[in-house]
């Protein structure tokens, strides 16, 4: 490996991540403020030893193929990495890292700030401030669906699913889960996905996305659902087939939805963004200074580990 290996930065990154970089190699960070196309990515990856990628980038067999030989990892500055062909590239020998356990708190406090916004209809509330609507207190007025007592099912207990029902418990909420297995050390309810469907007052989506969860909430899935119940998703967008969750909120199948992720991110639905039980936020789940400087931080460790010839914290199984 080089002395001063290219490190290649595909979008900013915190100045705390760049200085744990730049003891290890050149560090050349994207200027652009937008994801770059795929030929500007792969221009813009020659000659790097590491990619720090973002989400948003697909790292594929022809990036490693445009990086070169030496390409030695790949950091997904996030927990999810459906952006990465791991399989391409760890037949290049390329190692790919990703950004779990520093999200979890964050992410899940978003997804519960979801479920209150759009239970409680506070997203409604405030457009009907700001237009300067005439409004008064009375006691029908914009009243939404209290928690307390009721079902929340979680889709994918993993860290991030396990926060948000942490979360739902205390605010008095029964907890049931479906997954791969169940998990012995965990009080909610373990059922099939159909089950959970069917019971839930409200669903959070925590499953990664796979080729087997790409629109697991699609019609039927929808259909099953109570006519009551609200969807969060702040998982990735694809888990939701958008326009046959329009199609829901319209013929009244379920209540509303919150979603922080898209199914072709950053467009969303627009039969979406003109309903009112519909919240919506720009991917923001990891968002907090403390959080996004810890992915970055974690990510240029791995890259550095890599370097070293030490293993990577965090890596993905190949
Ligand atoms: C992730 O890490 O996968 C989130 O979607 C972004 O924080």
């Amino acid at each position: 490996m080089s002395d001063h290996p290219l490190i290649a930065v595909t979008r900013w990154i915190p100045d705390d991540a760049v200085k744990v970089l730049a003891d290890a190699g050149e560090v050349r960070v994207s200027e652009l403020d937008r994801p770059l196309t795929p030929e500007e990515l792969r221009s813009f990856v020659a000659g790097a030893t590491a990619i720090v990628a973002m989400l948003h980038d697909r790292i594929d067999a022809s990036v490693a193929e445009a990086a070169g030989p030496q390409l030695a990892v790949v950091a997904n500055v996030a927990v999810g990495y459906d952006n990465v062909d791991v399989p391409a590239l760890a037949a290049r020998g390329v190692t790919v890292t990703n950004t779990p356990g520093v999200l979890t708190d964050a992410t899940a406090d978003l997804a519960f700030g979801l479920l209150l916004a759009v239970t409680r209809r506070l997203g409604e509330g405030e457009r009907l401030l700001r237009a300067r609507e005439p409004w008064s207190f009375h006691l029908g007025f914009l009243l939404g669906s209290g928690l307390q007592g009721k079902t929340l099912g979680v889709v994918g207990l993993g860290q991030i699913g396990r926060a948000m029902a942490e979360r739902a418990a205390a605010f008095g909420l029964r907890i049931v889960y479906s997954g791969r297995s169940a998990k012995p050390d965990f009080a909610g309810e373990f059922v099939s996905f159909e089950d959970l469907l069917r019971r839930s007052d409200f669903v959070s989506l925590h499953c990664p996305l796979t080729p087997e969860t790409r629109h697991l909430i699609g019609a039927e899935a929808l259909r099953a659902m109570k006519p009551t119940a609200y969807l969060v998703n702040t998982t990735r967008g694809p888990v939701v087939d958008e326009a046959a969750l329009a199609d829901a909120l319209e013929a009244g199948e379920i209540a509303g939805a919150a979603l922080d992720v898209f199914e072709h991110e950053p467009r969303v639905e627009p039969r979406l963004l003109a309903r009112d039980d519909v919240v919506v936020t720009p991917h923001l789940g990891s968002a907090t200074v403390e959080t996004r400087t810890a992915m970055a931080v974690l990510a240029a460790r791995n890259v550095t580990s890599v370097l070293a010839g030490d293993a990577p914290l965090t890596e993905v199984a190949p």
